[in-house]
């Protein structure tokens, strides 16, 4: 008898540790951030360029946020392993990352300290390698151009102009095929703007698909959407710094 109750207790704990193994996500969200807003953003100290920033001058497009793993119910999947990051594993997309996925926070940095938590936190969860989790997120950014998608329903970056958040929305629908949620951030002057959109995409990270769940709103009636232009990056001294230069050579 007491074997038979040990022995449920084992198999219902071996059970439950391969749940927890496959603690599985159910959808990414790619967050997308809008740098003239990060710029102006009034909790923030400006915004600055990129150490890669003369050799790899950041294109005046919406960069890479994040990919996050996330449950249907809302809830972030982060963590499900301890496998260290390896600058080294992204040699072949580095250039993409030092474009696409600049840290623009100020002091300037190189960006790796931002990708080595985006896969601590969420990479470890998404079931791909290092290599193939950043590449991803790289290729949904190519194919998600939400400044086209903007563009076709007249809605464009502007310190003049501001639009209605559900407006906003609607046109990425209309161009995504795809509801969206839109995160918004203050300016100086309290004024609201679009800080981030988040885009869900299925489980293997290569389609677009509509919300399971979608994160709080805090836009106002009227968001702005800022002018950006690489001249509104803070400057550093021209050294500039490799990152994988500094690895590779270690
Ligand atoms: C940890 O997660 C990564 C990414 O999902 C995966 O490639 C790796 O196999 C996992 N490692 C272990 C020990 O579970
Ligand atoms: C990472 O995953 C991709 C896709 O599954 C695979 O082709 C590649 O060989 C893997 N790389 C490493 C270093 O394991």
């Amino acid at each position: 008898m007491a074997h038979h109750i040990a022995l449920a207790f084992l198999v219902s704990f071996l059970f439950c540790a391969q749940n927890i193994a496959s603690a599985n996500f159910d959808f990414y969200y790619l967050v997308l951030e809008w740098p003239g807003s990060y710029c102006k953003d009034r909790s923030v100290n400006g915004c600055c360029k990129p150490t890669t920033f003369s050799n790899y001058p950041l294109k005046e497009d919406f960069l890479i946020k994040g990919l996050y793993t996330y449950k249907a119910s809302g809830q972030p999947v982060t963590k499900c392993n301890n496998t260290k990051f390896y600058v080294n594993a992204l040699r072949n997309s580095i250039v993409d990352l030092y474009v696409q996925w600049p840290s623009i926070k100020c002091p300037s940095n190189n960006g790796v300290s931002q990708w080595s938590d985006a896969w601590t936190n969420y990479g470890v969860c998404s079931g791909l390698n290092e290599t193939a989790y950043f590449e991803k997120a790289l290729q949904l950014r190519k194919k998600i151009n939400l400044l086209s998608v903007l563009e076709c329903e007249d809605i464009y970056p502007s310190d003049d102009f501001c639009y209605s958040p559900y407006y906003v929305r609607k046109a990425i629908r209309y161009g995504l095929g795809a509801d969206v949620g839109i995160k918004c951030s203050k300016d100086k002057s309290g004024a609201f703007q679009i800080a981030e959109i988040y885009v869900c995409v299925d489980k293997t990270a290569s389609k677009v698909i509509d919300c399971p769940v979608l994160p709080n709103s805090n836009c106002g009636r009227d968001v702005f959407f800022p002018d950006f232009y690489n001249s509104m990056l803070k400057g550093i001294s021209a050294s500039s710094f490799d990152p994988l230069e500094m690895v590779t050579s270690q």
